[in-house]
């Protein structure tokens, strides 16, 4: 039976369905193309040999989500759909709320109602917030500094009250750290509209001339270099980990989270070493006042997703700059 994919289009639900594909799964993608496009699943296709269905439908409009459900016997459901940028979260809350939260209540009713209780949720490191000593644990403090970490967090919050109501439910949920890189066809991988928020995508408009120079958002922070520390991991090795956590919950009950993270923090100024050495590229940068909301250092303790999936990360972060790099090379 097809595990539905929600926000399959995008940029780590994309991935995830090509690993899907490739280990047999038979999947179904609902995407509203609201942050994504459908080319990302035709090249999907190229990259598998595999065909799919594909439904173009909101998760906060009923009759979208009922259709998929009536048609198809879902055996579970990979949650990506959702909007994703912290800054516009502070801007537009409302929308992150009627979106992020309103989109999957409706999901998991219908869920319900088809007695599909299987769900891998993707949520964020955002949830640990700015309070934590490193590595962080799953049991480390969570606290939200923006709309959207807080829709993540509410989400997971629900998602356990629905299991202490119905034990029948089976949930993982899923905390990224910083997910960059690209398949290695340079077919699929981050493609965000306008300039970009985060550090590797801008890094590479950089490199590629499209934009002058990358602003290092502050260089006094107690790191060893000054800038701010991430755990960056490949979105392969994170669609990886998504398989791991599906065979999970198809094979026994409750809500748990995951830490997906390498357990490695890198430095703004360590990633800018390694994108010029595997690029061949000089990336011009200007050190600039922090960003508001930025932590100093965040990286995770994998252990749990180690032990309890069988999941670990391969791909190195020389593999993850090579593997960004020919994407936006690619265009
Ligand atoms: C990484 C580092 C910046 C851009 C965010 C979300 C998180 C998750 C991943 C969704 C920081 C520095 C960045 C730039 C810079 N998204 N930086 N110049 O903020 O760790 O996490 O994306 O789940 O929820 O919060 O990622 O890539 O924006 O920043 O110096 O132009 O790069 O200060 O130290 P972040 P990021």
């Amino acid at each position: 039976m097809p595990i539905l994919i929600t926000g399959g289009a995008g940029y780590i639900g994309s991935h995830t369905c090509v690993e899907l594909l490739n280990a047999g799964y038979e999947i179904i993608v609902l995407d509203n193309f609201s942050n994504s496009k459908p080319e990302a699943l035709n090249r999907v296709k190229e990259i598998t040999g595999r065909d799919f269905q594909f439904y173009e439908g909101d998760l906060t409009d009923r009759n979208s989500v009922e259709d998929v459900f009536s048609r198809n016997r879902i055996e579970a459901v990979i949650h990506f759909g959702g909007l994703k940028a912290v800054g516009e979260s502070v801007l537009f809350p409302l929308q992150y709320y009627q979106n992020n939260l309103v989109g999957t209540l409706v999901l998991c009713d219908v869920m319900n109602r088809y007695g599909v209780k299987n769900l891998v949720f993707s949520s964020s490191a955002s949830v640990y917030g700015m309070t934590n000593e490193v590595p962080i644990r799953e049991d480390s403090i969570l606290s939200v500094t923006s709309p959207y970490g807080r829709t993540k967090l509410m989400i997971e919050e629900v998602l356990k009250d629905l299991h202490t109501a119905d034990d029948t439910w089976s949930i993982a949920l899923l905390r990224y750290f910083n997910p960059i890189g690209a398949h290695q066809s340079g077919l699929i991988g981050e493609d965000p509209t306008g300039v970009p928020n985060n550090l590797m995508p801008y890094i590479t408009q950089v490199a590629a001339g499209k934009l002058e120079k990358l602003q290092v958002y502050g260089n006094d922070y107690p790191t060893a270099d000054g800038t701010g520390v991430r755990d960056y991991i490949h979105v392969v090795d994170l669609a990886q980990g998504h398989i791991k956590a599906l065979e999970k919950v198809m094979s026994s009950s409750g809500v748990e989270a995951f830490n997906l993270g390498t357990g490695t923090g890198y430095s703004v100024l360590e990633i800018i070493s390694a994108f010029e050495k595997v690029s061949g590229k000089k990336i011009r940068y200007q050190i600039t006042e922090r960003r508001p909301g930025d932590i100093a250092i965040s990286y995770a303790d994998p252990t749990k997703a180690k032990t309890e999936l069988h999941w670990s990360a391969q791909r190195g972060i020389e593999e993850m700059c090579r593997d960004s790099w020919r994407w936006q090379e690619k265009g």
